[in-house]
């Protein structure tokens, strides 16, 4: 598949649906590019081996974690002979990487490389499985694939009860976007460690490959930093909760928690392993109150009040004071040992909903403003946002920021993550910017899946057919669209305090997203996807996924 176009692949997966007709379809969310399905079967029993083709640390994990689901023996390296079946070879799933020679010729950064490198082939045959991918991600996604081809009881427990029958298939496959995000605040409410990695598994499952873990807000400051140890004895705790959206009623407990530098630590090995990046999500200058309660030296309007972690839901008045030094000094300090602790080249700044205005209250952004020649509170906004870049670049990292920075001036290498619509994204993309897709409209998981208006989330209205007709490059030109990296949903959890109601919300509207990233934009058909999504509503329950199942679609 390395070298054809992607219309001849289009071409060519039509015809085979045609000529399938008969054969019953497998379920498989993301749809891939291309599948043809046989009529004969392999069965995997005790005497399968999962080998790999190549010997490296990437292919041993993820060989383990597949022979470990299928309660199999760990992976052992075969080299491969040039043959084309090697008879030694019956009975095995190979795990194995594409020649070199098929990869695209540019370097590491280029796109088109990435996206190789997470497509795969998967070729199952009575003999014997082949999973080729690009790279170790294309060998993961290929595993995900292999998964959804086996019975849902597989997913009742680890190990699967064997024997168990693989349908044959002929899978090529390969991502649309290279940025296929989830969010999750863990700001409003706190989940922990072990239900983070849960929902790294859901991620992968379904081929997302960015985490963007929201770790900081008014309500509550979430991760460890040596520097400023009050961030978490003071930030991580709040003295009661809005628990009704529709009445506000109010709880008094105190309620927190935060992720030690070790849990992140774990957290980003195991998404590693999972061909997942987490992406930190620090807010900046706005939606910052829990910090600055720990921290009120830092905060603008000036104060002679305590500041509290904020117990309220909205915009808080309260944001740093973006004229004072020592508000570069602490952002420095915060962002140093983020970018230790978090390798994605991306750390995401925020920038949204701050009520500027409050500086003009500030002696110190009101000099800063005379000596930067700053003409209005946005241009304030943007010199920040620009120092913190500066800040972020020193360190080879890539600031994101939402839509809002784009109003303030945009500093140079800042990615914008679109969520108040489309317009900030194209505005960004036509001033030559990358961005990220996530309309609130149409990406937002918080808002309720159906209209009955009880259940966790805010009020609005986002059935799981609305996910699946975005688009991220929507009503852009060619030239604009060439600038999205992709899209991704987000899911705030004011109104959303236990993991099961983040599950209830989750899906199955992240099977919709999947495929939106995943899967050529020509292959997207309604009727097809919920076929496929209830076969997988069915595989959730046995997961024991507390899956949204009211079947209000539309
Ligand atoms: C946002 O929803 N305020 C990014």
């Amino acid at each position: 598949m390395w070298g054809c176009t992607c219309a001849a692949l289009l071409s060519v997966a039509l015809s085979a649906t045609e000529a399938q007709a008969a054969v019953p379809q497998p379920a498989i969310i993301p749809q891939p590019e291309i599948v043809h399905v046989g009529r004969g079967s392999f069965k995997i029993d005790a005497a399968t081996r999962v080998i790999l083709g190549v010997d490296r640390p990437e292919l041993t994990a993820i060989g383990k974690m597949l022979a470990e689901q299928l309660g199999l023996p760990a992976p052992k390296f075969h080299p491969q002979s040039k043959a084309l079946f090697d008879p030694r070879s019956a009975g095995t799933i190979l795990l194995t990487l594409a020649d070199e020679s098929q990869a695209p010729a540019k370097g590491p950064e280029d796109p088109r490389r990435r996206l190789w490198e997470e497509s795969y082939t998967l070729d199952v045959s009575a003999q014997q499985v082949v999973i080729r991918g690009g790279g170790p991600a294309g060998v993961f996604y290929g595993v995900q694939t292999l998964r959804q081809l086996l019975p849902a009881e597989i997913e009742a427990g680890c190990p699967a009860q064997l024997p168990l029958e693989l349908p044959q298939v002929k899978i090529e496959d390969r991502p649309r976007f290279l940025w296929r995000g989830m969010h999750l605040d863990i700001a409003r409410h706190f989940f922990h460690k072990e239900f983070l990695k849960r929902y790294i598994d859901f991620l992968a499952a379904y081929k997302i490959n960015v985490f963007h873990l929201y770790l900081t807000d008014d309500q509550g400051w979430r991760i460890e930093i040596k520097r400023y140890p009050k961030l978490t004895e003071v930030g991580a705790w709040r003295d009661g909760t809005v628990r009704h959206r529709l009445d506000g009623q109010r709880d008094t407990q105190r309620y927190g928690g935060f992720l030690s530098q070790d849990d992140v630590r774990q957290l980003v090995h195991y998404a590693a392993q999972r061909h997942v990046m987490v992406v930190p999500g620090i807010s900046m200058p706005g939606h910052s109150q829990a910090a600055l309660a720990a921290y009120p030296e830092l905060a603008a309007p000036p104060t002679k009040q305590p500041i509290q972690v904020w117990t309220d839901w909205g915009i808080s008045s309260y944001m740093m004071d973006v004229g004072k030094e020592e508000v570069y000094r602490f952002i420095e300090g915060v962002l140093s040992e983020v970018v230790e602790l978090f390798p994605s080249p991306y750390i995401h700044t925020g920038g949204d909903e701050v009520p500027r205005q409050h500086w003009m209250q500030s002696p110190f952004c009101q000099q800063l403003m005379k000596r930067e020649n700053l003409r209005s509170v946005e241009e304030l906004q943007g010199y920040f946002t620009k120092r913190v870049e500066q800040f972020l670049n020193s360190k080879g990292r890539t600031l994101i920021g939402w839509d809002e920075i784009v109003e303030c001036g945009l500093p140079p290498r800042a990615v914008v993550m679109s969520w108040r619509g489309t317009q900030g994204g194209m505005a960004a993309a036509r001033a030559g910017h990358q961005v990220i897709m996530t309309p609130n409209a149409e990406t937002y998981f918080n808002y309720m899946q159906h209209r009955e208006r009880s259940g966790p989330g805010h009020a609005a209205f986002l059935p799981l057919l609305k996910v699946y007709r975005f688009d991220p490059c929507a009503g852009m030109s060619p030239e604009e669209a060439r600038h999205v990296l992709g899209g991704q949903g987000c899911l705030w959890t004011e109104y959303v305090p236990t993991a099961a109601d983040v599950e209830y919300l989750l899906f199955p509207r992240l099977l919709a997203m999947a495929e939106v990233l995943w899967s050529p934009r020509q292959s997207r058909n309604e009727e097809d996807f919920l076929r496929r999504v209830r076969e997988h509503v069915t595989r959730l329950k046995q997961a024991g996924v507390n899956c949204y199942q009211g079947e209000e679609y539309k």
